[in-house]
């Protein structure tokens, strides 16, 4: 009888534990559903942030990030690693570095070592070299200054297993606590490796003839460019344009962005292997979005420059509603420069040329999308759905307008939420309103509408707008990519209505919808 009751009241329990293991079950199916994008890359499971160690090598794109698969936040960084032959449809791959005695493994780069400068070859084989820092926590718990240096380490397998090197830290902190995410390029005039580090509140450049021994040679930043917070994750690029070698450094804040909290300007000028000139002190912002942080180029794909950035922002990367994982990267953007003269009291400057770091979404891309709707030459008067019964809610719009009047695009559901894309003509920005978008209570700031500046062309007569839309991003290129905006948002239910409007009327030249 005793034992009966027992048996009862167990088989109660189990049936509990059951039907509530169920319960999380779906709560975690649904949110996988809800919120797992469709083509921007996720970690299977855990915490991840930075792009690190991209680059190239015999048909496959690798893509190292931080990680930490263990937890949904922040935590021991790891480098995860994910390859693809495409850009687009990633595979996800055994964790490359894992934390030791030296410390976790933060952001870095990786390079080709064609020539086996490093000697860490084996057998005609060029290693592919990561360099990354490695950040000591006992030491920064302690309060101490030199918890950051950075070390290397080498793959003869194409990237599946590493070695890390003996020698380990092969460049020590001057005993400054920020000094860290070396992104290596090689420069080809004088034949050196250059790593540019950030340190604090600027970038320093160092040189080495072979990935170990390194030296420094000069620094920029200090009092020049925006300061809101401190600066990460550089990169150094050059682009050719009109024959002529035009180099770009990127710089990540945190804070101090132009919509809150995390973002990355550039710097273009010269560099000649020693030190980095700039045209101009002026700020600029490769992104004015809140979700697009700490991106930096492939190494190894010729004259190409392409760049994935982490689509977060350290003000809420943490707490954002996704439950197995957390944190996407952008869509692979191609880099490229646009040069218009400047212009002083309505005459042309010869001594600055304004130019405009573009991004744009790679031509790879293009594959992932079916047309589903194309027209031209139309007038817009009030609101004209961009939804089909089929398909509800295009990936990808792309469109070409007359010099615009006020125009929105509203991405909504039947839930009373909605994204909202739009121009003002009286302020000249673009916005992206995500304050009715979905869930926000996890972060005090997030309910917001991002701005960003409209840089008209003189000659220009018409506005080009892509906008790419997974399940909890938007990315919007307009004007040739020079404004670009990437905004994160969590609605309760997919959005099911898309619309354009104009409280006057918009004038397409053509519209493109994409599935
Ligand atoms: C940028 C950053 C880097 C650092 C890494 C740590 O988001 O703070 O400066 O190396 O993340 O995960």
């Amino acid at each position: 009888m005793h034992f009966h009751r027992t048996l009862l009241i167990l088989s109660f329990f189990m049936a509990h534990v059951n039907v509530q293991s169920q319960v999380k079950m779906d709560v975690k199916t649904a949110n996988e559903k809800l919120y797992r994008p469709a083509f921007h890359f996720t970690p299977k499971q855990g915490w991840m942030n930075d792009p690190n160690g991209m680059v190239y090598l015999n048909g496959q794109y690798h893509l190292f990030f931080q990680h930490y698969p263990d937890g949904t936040v922040w935590g021991p960084m790891h480098w995860g690693h994910a390859t693809s032959s495409d850009l687009v449809q990633w595979k996800e791959q055994p964790i490359a570095l894992y934390p030791d005695s030296i410390g976790m493994i933060f952001s870095g780069s990786a390079v080709l070592d064609k020539n086996n400068t490093s000697g860490l070859g084996r057998g005609g084989i060029a290693p592919l070299v990561a360099i990354f820092t490695q950040h000591y926590m006992p030491g920064e718990k302690a309060g101490r200054t030199d918890f950051q240096n950075q070390s290397i380490a080498y793959s003869l397998d194409e990237g599946k297993t590493w070695t890390k090197y003996a020698g380990n830290p092969v460049l020590k902190t001057p005993n400054i606590k920020d000094f860290r995410d070396p992104k290596v390029i090689w420069h080809e005039p004088t034949q050196k490796w250059i790593m540019n580090l950030a340190v604090a509140d600027h970038i320093e450049f160092y040189s080495s003839p072979n990935l170990i021994n390194w030296r420094k040679e000069s620094e920029i930043g200090k009092n020049l460019f925006a300061h809101g917070g401190v600066w990460e994750c550089p990169d150094l690029l050059h682009i050719n344009k009109n024959g002529k070698t035009i180099w770009v450094l990127l710089v990540s804040m945190n804070p101090g962005g132009p919509n809150g909290g995390s973002a990355t300007q550039y710097i273009v000028g010269d560099f000649d292997g020693h030190a980095f000139k700039p045209y101009s002190t002026d700020i600029k912002w490769m992104d004015y979005g809140p979700d697009n942080y700490a991106g930096v180029t492939f190494s190894n794909v010729g004259e190409r420059n392409i760049l994935i950035g982490w689509m977060s922002n350290w003000n809420y990367a943490n707490v954002v509603p996704t439950e197995k994982w957390r944190s996407a990267m952008t869509v692979p953007r191609e880099l490229s420069l646009i040069v218009q003269p400047s212009y002083k009291n309505g005459k042309i400057n010869l001594n600055s040329d304004d130019i405009f770091l573009v991004s744009n979404p790679v031509k790879e891309l293009n594959a992932k999308f079916i047309k589903t709707m194309s027209k031209e030459n139309f007038v817009i008067e009030n609101t004209y759905s961009l939804s089909t019964e089929k398909n509800p809610i295009p990936k990808r719009i792309d469109l070409k307008a007359a010099l615009p009047n006020d125009f929105e695009i509203v991405f909504s559901n039947n839930f009373n939420e909605k994204l909202i894309i739009g121009y003002d003509t009286a302020k000249k920005q673009y916005y992206i309103d995500r304050s009715k978008a979905g869930i926000s209570n996890f972060n005090e700031g997030f309910a917001a509408v991002a701005v960003a500046p409209k840089f008209r062309l003189r000659s220009e007569l018409y506005m080009y707008l892509s906008i790419i839309l997974d399940k909890t991003s938007v990315e919007l290129f307009v004007d040739g990519g020079r404004t670009v905006m990437t905004v994160l948002f969590f609605p309760t239910h997919p959005f099911t209505n898309c619309v354009l409007q104009s409280k006057t009327y918009l004038g397409l030249r053509s519209l493109n919808l994409y599935n």
